[in-house]
C-alpha cells in the first residue's frame, strides 16, 4: 500500500468525519463535511483515485476497505441529513406561521352615488325601449340653450332660469340651464324618426338648500315621429315611473308654460298605494318653432319632450330628505344605497 492509500490515515479520517457529521447543525454544515472528505480535494476522493494504480492484490483489499468507509460515511451522512432537514423544515414552518385568528385589514367596497344609480336605471329603461342615448356639452352656446328653443332675445322667459353666463359676454356661452339644449342638437344630427334620451348636469344660480342645488341633473326625453300625440308622451312617462319605482305609476299632466313646447305641462306622478301626487318635471309637445330651428318639417312630424330632475327621483326613490346629503360627497352616505351596480 503506498502513501496515498493509507488505511490507518483513512480510518482516522473516517472517525473524524463521522464526528463532524454528528456535530453538524445545518445542511450547509453537512455539505461542508461531505466536500471536505469526498469533494475533489477530499482524502477519500484521492484515495479512491489511487486504487487503480495499486498492485492487484492490494487493490482488492483497498477497494473493499474504501467501500466500507464510504458506506459508513454515507449511512451516517444520510441519517443526519434527514434529521437536519426535518429540523430546518420545522423551523421554516414555525417562522411562516400565520395566526388565522388575527383581525384582517378591511378594504371597503366602493358604491355608486344614488344619482348615478338613478341615471343608470333610467338609461337602461330607455335602451330597453330602443331609444338612443344622447349627450351634449355642459358649456353650451346660448343659441342651443335659449334661441333655438324659442326664447326670443328679449323674452322674460330667459330670466325664468337664473343663468351662469361665461366670460366674455360676447362668447354667448352659458352653463346649460337645462338638458333641453340637447333637443336641437339631436334633431340636427340624427335621422328621423328620433327617440332619444339624454341625462346630464345642468346649472342654475340657485343657492343650495334642502331642495335646490346650483348643480343638478336632468333627464331629457325627446321623440320626433309622424303622428305622435300627448297620449304617447303620457304612455312613456307612466312606463318610466313604473319601472323606476317598481310599482304601477300614474302620471298627471297639468297645463304649464315652456317656450319650447306647446302645449306644455307640469307632470306629477302617483305611485300605487301612495295616495299622494308628487311633481316630477316638465313636458310638452315640441313647439313647431323648435322643429323649424332644427330643420324638421313640422307639417309632417310632431314631437314630444320631457325633462325630469334626477335628484328629485333619487330623493323620492330612496327617501332622501335633504339635498345637502346628495351633494356633500360623504362616501358613508352613498354606502347606504348599494354595494355597486
Ligand atoms: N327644460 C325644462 C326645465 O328645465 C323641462 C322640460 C323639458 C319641459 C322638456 C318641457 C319639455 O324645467
Amino acid at each position: 500500500m503506498n502513501a496515498v492509500f493509507n488505511l490507518s490515515a483513512l480510518s482516522s479520517s473516517l472517525k473524524e468525519s463521522l464526528e463532524e457529521i454528528g456535530g453538524a447543525k445545518t445542511s450547509q454544515d453537512l455539505e461542508a463535511v461531505h466536500s471536505k472528505y469526498f469533494g475533489s480535494q477530499g482524502i477519500f476522493s484521492s484515495a479512491s483515485k489511487s486504487i487503480g494504480s495499486l498492485d492487484k492484490e492490494k487493490r482488492k483489499e483497498a477497494g473493499e476497505f474504501f467501500g466500507r468507509c464510504k458506506k459508513e460515511f454515507d449511512a451516517a451522512f444520510l441519517k443526519k441529513k434527514e434529521e437536519v432537514e426535518a429540523e430546518e423544515e420545522r423551523e421554516k414552518l414555525l417562522s411562516e406561521r400565520v395566526d388565522m385568528t388575527l383581525p384582517f385589514t378591511r378594504f371597503p367596497m366602493g358604491s355608486l352615488h344614488p344619482v348615478t344609480l338613478v341615471q343608470r336605471e333610467m338609461e337602461r329603461f330607455f335602451m330597453s325601449l330602443g331609444w338612443s342615448l344622447g349627450d351634449g356639452p355642459e358649456v353650451e352656446h346660448a343659441w342651443y340653450n335659449f334661441d333655438a328653443l324659442n326664447f326670443p332675445p328679449d323674452h322674460p322667459a330667459r330670466q325664468m332660469q337664473d343663468t351662469f353666463y361665461m366670460a366674455p359676454e360676447e362668447s354667448n356661452l352659458v352653463l346649460r340651464t337645462q338638458t333641453s339644449s340637447t333637443q336641437v342638437r339631436e334633431m340636427i344630427s340624427s335621422p328621423l324618426p328620433l327617440y332619444t334620451a339624454s341625462i346630464g348636469r345642468v346649472f342654475r344660480s340657485d343657492t343650495l338648500d334642502a331642495f335646490h342645488s346650483p348643480v343638478f341633473h336632468q333627464c331629457e326625453g325627446l321623440a320626433v315621429d309622424e303622428g305622435l300625440s300627448v297620449a304617447d308622451l303620457k304612455g312613456v312617462l307612466e312606463a318610466l315611473v313604473s319601472s323606476l319605482f317598481k310599482k304601477k305609476g300614474d302620471v298627471r299632466l297639468r297645463p304649464s308654460y315652456f317656450p319650447f313646447t306647446e302645449p306644455s305641462f307640469e307632470m306629477d306622478m302617483l305611485l300605487e298605494g301612495s295616495g299622494k301626487w308628487v311633481e316630477l318635471g316638465g313636458a310638452g309637445m315640441v313647439h313647431p318653432n323648435v322643429l323649424k330651428s332644427a330643420g324638421v318639417d313640422c307639417e309632417k312630424y310632431t314631437g314630444f319632450a320631457f325633462g325630469i330632475g334626477i335628484e328629485r327621483v333619487a330623493m323620492l326613490k330612496y327617501g332622501i330628505a335633504d339635498m345637502h346629503d346628495l351633494v356633500e360627497g360623504d362616501a358613508r352616505f352613498s354606502h347606504q344605497f348599494a354595494m355597486g351596480d
